[in-house]
């Protein structure tokens, strides 16, 4: 079934939009335009925005699949140093000399050209490498602007899960919008149970497995919820990942 995208303005803004819109072209102009809206009501509607404007942080990680990592740089990244394999080092946290065989590197973001993916093939089928911690460090990879982005490395877990990650990250970017003083398109993301929900309408917001859920889609770079949470292309690919590969598991 398909799901309505009647577009209404949340009660924080105190005003309701029921038009209903006849062309593809013109409900796509109204979305751009409810959303600008939208996003300028803010600093007078006193609602809890999740739009946080902090600094990138210099390298976050996550993993998209048993074998793949991803990796968001602060900056934009120019493609063929992005992609050379030996700017990177992938280690257990607890066993730094044992060091995975990276086999290609791939610049995967479209928007903001910041984030890697990693593959490493020796971790295909490997169970014991799920929840494991993990440190990346990359090297002299070059930023667009010309400079050398220089040594980094972070730690993280890999996998992902609802239980910590994702709850942070959804409360983090979207609660402020859809927790239960403000269910914005009559949908809350600060509960699991409740992420599985239908929102204004069936079928459910997130379907474990389905890329083309709407939870996933208005997620997509320069999608509704990527310009209202104010999401990073990593986010976006740990939202679409934790959904699909990982069966948006507890
Ligand atoms: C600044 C406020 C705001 C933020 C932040 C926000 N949303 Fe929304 N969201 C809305 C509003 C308003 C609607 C209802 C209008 C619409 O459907 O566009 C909505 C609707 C939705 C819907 C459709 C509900 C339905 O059943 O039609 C989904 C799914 C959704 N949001 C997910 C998210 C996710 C996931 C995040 C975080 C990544 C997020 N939203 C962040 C305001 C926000």
């Amino acid at each position: 079934m398909l799901k309505r995208t009647s577009h209404r303005m949340p009660a924080c803004a105190g005003t309701t939009n029921r038009r209903t819109l006849r062309t593809p072209s013109l409900r796509h102009a109204a979305r751009w335009w409810i959303a600008a809206a939208f996003v300028a009501a803010i600093p007078f509607a006193g609602c809890h925005a999740a739009r946080v404007v902090a600094p990138n942080p210099p390298l976050r990680a996550a993993s998209a699949a048993l074998y793949a990592i991803d990796i968001e740089f602060a900056e934009p990244l120019t493609r063929a140093s992005a992609e050379d394999p030996s700017h990177y080092v992938v280690y257990p946290a607890a066993t730094p000399t044992a060091r995975a065989m990276i086999a290609s590197a791939t610049l995967v973001d479209t928007l903001y050209g910041r984030v890697v993916q990693l593959l490493v093939p020796d971790w295909f089928g490997d169970d014991t490498k799920d929840h494991l911690d993990v440190v990346v460090e990359s090297h002299g990879v070059q930023s667009l602007s010309g400079g050398t982005t220089g040594d980094r490395s972070v730690a993280f877990r890999t996998g992902l899960e609802y239980e910590p990650t994702m709850r942070n990250l959804l409360d983090g970017r979207c609660t402020g919008c859809h927790d239960a003083a403000h269910p914005n398109g009559n949908y809350r993301t600060d509960r699991y149970a409740d992420l599985l929900g239908d929102g204004i309408a069936p079928p459910a917001n997130l379907i474990p497995g389905d890329p083309n859920c709407l939870l996933v889609r208005r997620c997509k770079p320069r999608n509704s919820m990527f310009i209202l949470a104010g999401l990073n292309y990593l986010d976006f690919e740990m939202i679409r990942n934790w959904v699909v590969t990982y069966t948006a598991r507890p």
